[in-house]
């Protein structure tokens, strides 16, 4: 059997290449669309999980990357820049590496998680602290890009958001048609706008817009598009807001984020979808966190379970109709940022107990004896 070849070679009739691309590739994509049994016992729906932790990096980032990681190659670049609350760093410079270009990174200090930085640093990416928040960072880096001979990798460039609406179409290809609901967190805003074209273009018949690539129509893949239900961090909400967040904040540093790049395609994607973009506290994040790990044996870290309390919230208030499809995009690894997990609700820390080395005191701990 042939392994996955990467987002770009399974979905290259529908993405920005033709066949003299240099692809660049960590074997992205192809990731588990895994039936989340628990939620979907009380929900009453029948619930996916999307596990995007299992790409290269340990996050979605890499879908996206690998097509502007691959578009920088064909434009010439030598440098890549990008912004980042942790995780499109890891890949940027991950892939960067794979290019042979420099990578340079900003990220916010004190910030991101260490399973963040040390991959942008084992990747030997060279990482700037900010003194300000992902905003201002990303504020950087564009300026920067504009000015210097470096390249931005950032969701602002649309190459990103063209790698992540793969993401979709493998929802589709495994389902065999879309969702009827398509829940997923909101930071910078790029994926949901990714998500959202990405089952638009397998709802109706498609033609490469690229020259040079494949000609023809493809025919449409999927007879629906899902609504697509986005969630901020509630210290981090500025859409639902309806105004940028000065100083955002969240335990979820992934999205703490407070004036989202691709607002305006996040508020179509909402409502040309009939969706809704709502924000979660800190205390859902962190009780769907644990619920994905102790009730659906998936460890996320604490950004990527906000669609997964949004979920449980609409179920409590009873906007969560039962017998639907849903599939929630859970972002990135739990190893990503391992501290909640050893945390006890309180906040206090989890002490694994101590146990003398024999069979008795281990089978007395167990309660075998
Ligand atoms: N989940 C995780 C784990 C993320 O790292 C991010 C964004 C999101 C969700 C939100 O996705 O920005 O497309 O709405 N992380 C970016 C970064 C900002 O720099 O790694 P979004």
């Amino acid at each position: 059997a042939q392994q996955w070849r990467g987002v770009i070679r399974e979905y290259a009739d529908r993405l920005p290449v033709t066949e003299k691309t240099k692809i660049i590739t960590l074997g992205e994509g192809g990731t588990p669309l895994v039936p989340a049994r628990a939620l979907s016992e009380l929900t009453g729906c029948t619930v996916y999980l999307k596990v995007e932790g299992m790409n290269p990096t340990g996050s979605f980032k890499d879908r996206g990357m690998t097509m502007a990681i691959t578009a920088a190659v064909e434009a010439g670049a030598k440098a890549v820049v990008c912004a980042s609350t942790g995780n499109t760093s890891a890949s940027a410079a991950a892939y960067a590496t794979a290019a042979g270009l420099n990578c340079a990174v900003l990220v916010p200090e004190g910030k991101i998680s260490m399973g963040k930085l040390s991959q942008a640093i084992a990747h030997g990416a060279t990482l700037l602290q900010v003194d300000g928040n992902f905003d201002n960072c990303l504020e950087v880096a564009r300026k920067l890009a504009e000015a210097y001979p470096v390249f931005l990798v950032n969701s602002v460039n649309p190459a990103r958001i063209e790698g992540q609406k793969t993401g979709s179409f493998e929802v589709v290809d495994v389902l065999g048609d879309a969702p009827d609901i398509h829940a997923l967190p909101v930071g910078n805003a790029g994926n949901i706008t990714a998500y959202w074209k990405g089952y638009q273009e397998y709802a109706a018949p498609y033609s490469n817009p690229t020259p040079g690539a494949d000609g023809g129509e493809l025919p449409a893949v999927s007879s629906k598009t899902p609504a697509m239900w986005g969630f901020q961090a509630a210290g981090a909400a500025p859409i639902v807001a309806g105004h940028p967040i000065d100083e955002p904040d969240t335990i979820a540093t992934a999205i703490r984020i407070g004036n989202p790049a691709s607002w305006e395609q996040a508020i179509a994607a909402r409502d040309e979808s009939g969706g809704v973009i709502e924000a979660v506290t800190d205390e859902q994040i962190l009780e769907a966190h644990r619920w994905l790990s102790s009730q659906e044996g998936v460890f996320v870290e604490p950004a990527s379970a906000a669609g997964v309390a949004g979920i449980l919230k609409k179920h409590r208030s009873g906007e969560l109709a039962s017998g639907q499809s849903i599939v929630i995009t859970v972002t990135g690894h739990g190893l990503k940022d391992p501290d909640w997990a050893l945390k006890l609700p309180d906040g206090s820390p989890v002490q694994p107990e101590k146990v003398e080395f024999d069979v008795v005191s281990v089978a007395r701990a167990l309660g075998l004896e």
